[in-house]
């Protein structure tokens, strides 16, 4: 790739000419007081000018460019690793608004101490003036945001991540949409001579969404849904504000096509909690017995879904690129990501090895001999038998552009979205739930996903491994009270004329041993097609408490020894445990209380006379 050392433009010459972006630009300017203000136009030279002063503050090093072209690799700062969900804050006008599972801060307070916290917080530092489109740029299921950072390492991971640069610029200019300010500093100024860190940041960090006026203000960290504004804290927490106003949604959730050997497509969307999972279903590949079905990928994180004219609901993926978990990801778990991640990919906190390439547990079977870790010390299988150090972080990610994906949909940027006629849910969750059921219908679906649990993950700071309740895995995405968020998945229902069938899954069930029951991965191609049969009105099913299942001779088995036994142990509902789990869907509930929808209290009901 060219190194670029100087732009053949004047970055600091406005791209746009909308006066409340240029005034809001200069306060911030004022407020902020950086060295200099760059004005991103999203250029492949601005990316290899972006790339290479990264390379010179040593914020990134460049992998071999003969097996590795166009990627980068960056260490983090060890106290600057996953999102901060307990920093993390939604100050709506009233703390009722934002409902008990958000932090909430009176919004006058929290601007007090955002002003001092931003003030002079860019010294020494560029400011760049990065606009994003979330959806087609000049799409009316679009929206548009300006974030101001004082991060080049932002400015290109938010290039693979959203549409952004100059025909944003435009799209402002033309002056038809809001645009939603995102504020973002890493919070370490720099004196006059003062050497910079590889990667600045700040011990004190907030992560602050204010829904009423649609403003994000995001202060001391540099990683990902923490910084990169476009994806959790617009593309979920303040879009899903917009949503329930608008009368659409804003999912924590992939989107996929299936295609039957006949052709027919169908397009389902699937929620799970931050790393369990949605990046390698998304781009499955099915196994041996199922290759005459082709699965396509449409996004991995984050779904907007809205009605169209017909009453069908429509699903766009507002992002453009993949930001996602790196250990666990292997030609075997996920060979599309790993053709996706082979060019124009930035790797963070993986390990680094000799030959100028990247790797982290469960890459390859065996692993190198030796490496660099996360944080750049020398880390070898023995030594890692010896401390249990992991070679990359657990959280450890690569952000790439989607479009790299080998599977990737024909209509993926379509900007009216795809026509999505399942919705799943699923947790990861040792007992109690089984591989899958069907919900009775759209309410019952509603409280099968409210009522989620799934045991936590390294995604976010804090215990790995608790169960935790995480409706519709929307709890640390949710910009308003999870009661009305219940309240708006059931009037949805009002603006279908058709709604899409929803079924809750668990790839992660294990036996008495502690071993997972169902092997996962490609082999879930088998219970998407027995969903798509259901959503096509051709397979059976029996009742139960929970929902309608999947008899052991609904499943298509070809190409796998798969005994009824197990498939029996997976789908086991045990009363006793099912009775003290709803006990647990209760404590969410009395939070609520309040807000709850009846339909979620009646559903209950239901289930326990049920059981
Ligand atoms: C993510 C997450 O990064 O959910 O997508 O944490
Ligand atoms: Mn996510």
């Amino acid at each position: 790739m060219a190194q670029v050392s100087s732009l053949s433009r004047d970055p600091s010459v406005p791209l746009a000419r909308n006066p409340h972006l240029l005034r809001w630009v200069e306060k911030m300017r004022q407020l902020t007081r950086p060295a200099a203000v760059h004005w991103v136009d999203g250029s492949d030279e601005e990316n290899e000018y972006l790339c290479d002063l990264l390379v010179r503050n040593g914020t990134f090093i460049r992998l071999n460019q003969d097996l590795w072209p166009g990627c980068y690799y960056a260490r983090s700062d060890a106290s600057d690793v996953a999102r901060v969900e307990d920093r993390t804050f939604v100050c709506s006008l009233s703390k009722d608004a934002a409902g008990p599972t958000n932090n909430w801060v009176n919004p006058y307070e929290m601007r007090r101490i955002l002003k001092e916290k931003f003030n002079g917080a860019m010294e020494g530092r560029t400011m760049y003036v990065l606009p994003f489109s979330l959806g087609v740029v000049g799409s009316p299921a679009s929206q548009i945001g300006v974030q101001l950072t004082d991060s080049p390492y932002v400015v290109v991971s938010m290039r693979i991540m959203a549409r952004i640069g100059q025909p944003v610029f435009a799209e402002i200019d033309r002056g038809t949409k809001r645009v939603v300010p995102c504020m973002h500093s890493v919070g370490a100024p720099l004196a006059p001579g003062q050497k910079d860190v590889p990667w600045p940041c700040n011990p004190e960090k907030y992560i602050v969404h204010f829904p009423e006026t649609r403003e994000i203000w995001s202060y001391g960290s540099g990683y990902g849904g923490n910084a990169l504004l476009s994806k959790k804290c617009f593309g979920l927490r303040i879009a899903s504000v917009m949503a329930r106003d608008e009368g659409w949604m804003a999912e924590h959730m992939l989107i996929l096509g299936l295609e039957s050997p006949e052709g027919e497509k169908t397009y389902v969307a699937a929620a799970f909690p931050s790393a369990c999972g949605k990046t390698n279903l998304a781009m499955l590949i099915p196994p041996p017995g199922l290759e005459d079905w082709k699965v396509t990928t449409l996004g991995d994180d984050i779904a907007w879904l809205r009605p169209d004219a017909d009453g069908r609901l429509r699903a766009i993926n507002p992002e453009t690129g993949v930001f996602g978990v790196a250990p666990g990801t292997s030609e075997a778990t996920n060979p599309n990501a790993m053709a996706m991640i082979r060019r124009n990919t930035i790797f963070t906190n993986v390990a680094l090895t000799p030959d100028g390439g990247v790797w982290w547990e469960g890459m390859t079977k065996e692993p190198p001999a030796e490496c660099l870790d996360w944080q750049g010390r020398r880390w070898t299988p023995e030594l890692a038998a010896e401390t249990g150090a992991t070679a990359a972080h657990p959280n450890a990610r690569f952000t790439a552009p989607l479009s790299q994906v080998p599977t990737i949909d024909p209509d993926w940027e379509h900007p009216d979205g795809v026509p999505i006629s399942a919705i799943i849910f699923g947790g990861r969750r040792a007992h109690t739930t089984p591989l899958v059921y069907q919900a009775f219908n759209w309410t019952a679906g509603v409280y099968a996903g409210a009522t989620m649990g799934s045991e936590t993950t390294a995604a976010a700071t804090g215990a790995v491994g608790r169960v935790r309740r995480d409706p519709m895995a929307m709890l640390p995405f949710c910009g308003y009270h999870m009661g009305d968020y219940f309240r708006h998945w059931i009037k949805m229902q009002r603006r279908l004329r058709e709604t899409p069938k929803v079924f809750a899954v668990n790839w992660f069930r294990k036996d008495a041993n502690g071993r997972f029951l169902w092997p996962g991965f490609r082999e879930n191609m088998r219970v998407l097609k027995w969903i798509v049969g259901r959503v096509r009105g051709r397979v059976l099913a029996r009742e139960t408490s929970l929902g309608w299942m999947p008899r052991y001779e609904d499943i298509d088995w070809t190409g796998i020894d798969f005994s009824r036994e197990t498939f029996d142990g997976l789908q086991t509902v045990d009363p006793a445990a099912w009775r003290r789990e709803v006990i647990e869907h209760e404590e969410l509930f009395i939070e609520l209380h309040d807000h709850l929808p009846p339909e979620m209290i009646y559903e209950r009901e239901l289930l326990i006379c049920r059981l």
